[in-house]
């Protein structure tokens, strides 16, 4: 079974992270095949909204650690920049499905979704600090606009998890359900999207975001290229490794 699924339904593009074992951790050829399903749905004009989904317990882990340790992604022409850079360009509708932990990527993806649900057990995280490395897909500007630049401050300094109530009254989700229902209520508003006129869903999500596009453009380049730097240093060296020998890391000394 792959660890991305990708279904097209009644103009709905559904892709399910699937790597269930390892909490849904995005591999490089995860990515790959996200950024592949992004863009043949973009293409495909008989595609209409997108939904990200994961499974009841986890939605995702984030990236894929020890791929950070094996093969750290330096050039823009990578499976993970690939696919960072496809998030703003998507021009269609993009829902997100979260239940359980959404973990760096993982939630950093929602904040370029135009409709999120959680459910009741999700947990958000956005541990950059605690891995020497800085933030990306252009998080570092968009959730202080959604959140406030204190709400943002707070979870990027210091890296603690937030609960789905917390991610509501930060704006990062649109409504908390039950873990049971969260990707059957995604898909319910995916196919109410799907029945509105095309014309009217890309003119909205282009004036939505018309006034950030070209900052986040420049925001992700300049995290891209911090990320990167720091991915080789000696703080982020110490905390993947740590990960992979399940220790914990010593950081203070950095
Ligand atoms: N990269 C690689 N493997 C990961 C992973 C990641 N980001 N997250 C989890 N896994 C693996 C674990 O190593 C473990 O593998 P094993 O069964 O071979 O030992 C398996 O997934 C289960 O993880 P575990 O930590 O036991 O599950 P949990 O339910 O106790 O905790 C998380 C779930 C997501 C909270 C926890 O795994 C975690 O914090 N992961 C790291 C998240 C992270 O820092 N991501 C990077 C963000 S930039």
């Amino acid at each position: 079974m792959s660890d991305i699924l990708v279904d097209s339904n009644a103009g709905v593009t559904t892709v399910t992270l699937n790597r269930v074992d390892k909490k849904n951790a995005v591999t490089t050829a995860m990515y790959a095949a996200m950024a592949d399903a992004m863009q043949e749905a973009a293409d495909d004009a008989s595609v209409r909204v997108l939904v990200f989904q994961g499974h009841e317990s986890i939605f995702c882990a984030g990236n894929d650690l020890g791929d950070f340790l094996k093969s750290p992604p330096t050039r823009e022409d990578t499976p993970v920049f690939r696919f960072l850079q496809a998030l703003p360009r998507f021009h269609k509708p993009m829902l997100a499905a979260v239940s359980g932990a959404a973990v760096g990527v993982g939630t950093t993806m929602l904040l370029h979704c135009d409709l999120v649900y959680a459910g009741d057990n999700a947990v958000f995280s956005l541990p950059f600090v605690n891995l020497g490395i800085c933030p990306e897909a252009g998080s570092s500007l968009l959730l202080p606009q959604m959140a406030g630049y204190h709400r943002a401050a707070e979870v990027l300094l210091l890296g603690e998890s937030f609960n789905a109530q917390a991610a509501l009254a930060m704006g990062l989700v649109n409504r908390v359900v039950p873990a049971s229902e969260v990707n059957a209520l995604a898909q319910a508003q995916a196919r109410k999207l799907a029945g509105k006129p095309m014309s009217s869903l890309l003119e909205i999500k282009r004036l939505l975001r018309k006034a950030q596009a070209s900052l986040v453009a420049q925001q992700m380049a300049d995290e891209g290229a911090t990320f990167s730097r720091m991915l080789h240093e000696p703080p982020a060296r110490e905390a993947l490794t740590a990960f992979m020998e399940k220790r914990k890391p010593d950081l203070s000394r950095f």
